[in-house]
């Protein structure tokens, strides 16, 4: 992102440059740690083949809500949306719709650099030589090793966060962008060799019926509303971040076809890292619900199984902490520019205070795995409820909020010409804005309560 965004408001230098950084918020942990598992938990193809419909038919159409409505704002979230309220006389209450978004992020980043420490925490095994000859129990017995001990989470998860802490206060996002384009690409050879590995590994016809062969049966209101979810996290929908990026977005820049080249390497993540894991699952007869440790149970099999196997380990939990990095750092940045605003730090002081607020959260969500596993709100552990509240019910909220405005409050010839579409296209767009998406999102969140 540009380094001086908060003095001047500059633009990205080239569509590249926007495609990386939408891209590299998006593409994170959410592809490669939370979807395979939550496929596991639903139950497989049905889960995936539902996700698929929800990004298409509404995370694509609120992307590009956002990016439109942060391009017309030009301010952050909060600021974007009480700006065009006024200018399209409309209630201030939109301003919710930002304030959400950020709370959002907040919540979000405590949990999600639990998971990054995760990651660095595999690195570290790596380096080790901890996945040498590991077998299905092994890589268990890791893991389980790993969660036990509040200790190494809380390191890994202070390292994580100081990591991002550090990169947005000395502004060197722009830096670690352009390291994206090699290693974004690395991380998806990476995973091309896993998806080979579990080719030879005798489980992949069982992982790609799993994947694709729906069994409608397992299909639950709550099964969609998950989806539903994790198709606004996956895509960072729902929290203002991509319309802060949009208000960088020059004139040009075509909306429709950005969102699609986005969306598309979000999506071939996701399902290579599906396609990574579950001949692994399948080979070695784990189970496909194990939760949140799904990625670290299997891959390491791997790791331990192949020639050359620890190197590729040490990359991939590398090139995975990569990946991490830019996401958080795309959730950092929100929260530190309401503290910038609304308070008198500066935008260091900013960031650190944002940071060590954050961090003190994930502290709470680490020890949910672990010595606070009993402590339940609402049934949930810490972690489980951070987790629950903002994939099913901030994000679809908040993402609703935003298709709303921009479907029912803009005008509409401007919309037309901004999205470069004949009035055919245009009617498509309008139903699908206007009715099918935001109904979309009010039955499945009604259908689940
Ligand atoms: N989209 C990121 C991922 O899939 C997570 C994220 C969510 C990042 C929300 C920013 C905002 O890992
Ligand atoms: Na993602």
């Amino acid at each position: 992102m540009t380094a001086n965004r908060t003095h001047s408001h500059a633009q990205w230098s080239s569509r590249l440059g926007f495609v990386l950084a939408a891209t590299g918020s998006a593409v994170g942990l959410g592809n490669i740690w939370k979807f395979p598992y939550m496929i596991g938990q639903s139950g497989g193809a049905a889960f995936v083949l539902i996700y698929l419909l929800c990004i298409a038919m509404i995370g694509l159409p609120i992307l590009v809500a956002e990016w439109m409505l942060g391009r017309r704002g030009q301010k952050n979230p909060i600021n974007t949306m009480s700006e065009l309220a006024r200018t399209h006389k409309r209630s201030q209450a939109w301003v919710l719709v930002g304030v959400s978004g950020v709370l959002g992020a907040f919540l979000i980043l405590s949990f999600y650099s639990v998971i990054g420490g995760w990651a660095l925490a595999y690195v570290g095994d790596a380096i080790g030589g901890g996945f040498r000859g590991l077998d299905a129990d092994g890589a268990g017995a890791l893991f389980t090793g790993m969660l036990a001990n509040p200790g190494v989470l809380l390191l890994w998860h202070t390292v994580f966060m100081a990591l991002i802490i550090g990169v947005v206060a000395m502004g060197v996002i722009g830096g670690l962008e352009r390291a994206a384009k090699l290693l974004m690409p690395a991380l998806g050879v990476l995973l091309v060799i896993l998806v080979g590995y579990g080719m030879a590994s005798g489980g992949f016809g069982a992982a790609l019926a799993y994947l694709f062969n729906p069994d409608w049966s397992l299909v639950t209101g709550e099964v969609v509303l998950a989806a539903l979810g994790h198709a606004f996290f996956t895509l960072s929908l729902g929290m203002g971040i991509m319309m802060a990026y949009g208000s960088y977005l020059d004139r040009k820049v075509d909306l429709l076809r950005t969102a699609r080249t986005v969306v598309i390497m979000d999506t071939v993540i996701a399902i290579a890292a599906g396609l990574a894991i579950f001949p692994i699952v399948f080979a070695n007869n784990l189970d496909p619900g194990a939760g949140p440790g799904l990625i670290f149970v299997t891959l390491p099999i791997a790791f331990g199984g192949i020639a050359g196997g620890a190197l590729l380990g040490l990359m991939f939990f590398l090139l995975l902490t990569f990946a991490a990095l830019t996401s958080a750092i795309s959730l950092l940045e929100p929260i530190v520019e309401l503290v910038e605003e609304r308070t008198p730090l500066n935008r260091r002081a900013a960031t650190v205070v944002a940071g060590l607020a954050t961090w003190a959260l994930g502290i709470a969500a680490l020890l949910s795995f672990n010595a606070w596993s009993e402590v339940l709100i609402f049934g949930l552990t810490v972690f489980d409820l951070l987790d629950q509240l903002t994939s099913k019910f901030l994000l679809p909220l908040t993402g609703l909020g935003v298709i709303l405005f921009a479907a029912w409050c803009l005008d509409k010839e401007s919309v037309r010409k901004e999205l470069g579409l004949g009035a055919g296209a245009f009617s498509v767009w309008q139903a699908v804005t206007r009715f099918i998406a935001p109904a979309g999102v009010l039955i499945v969140f009604f259908s689940s309560l």
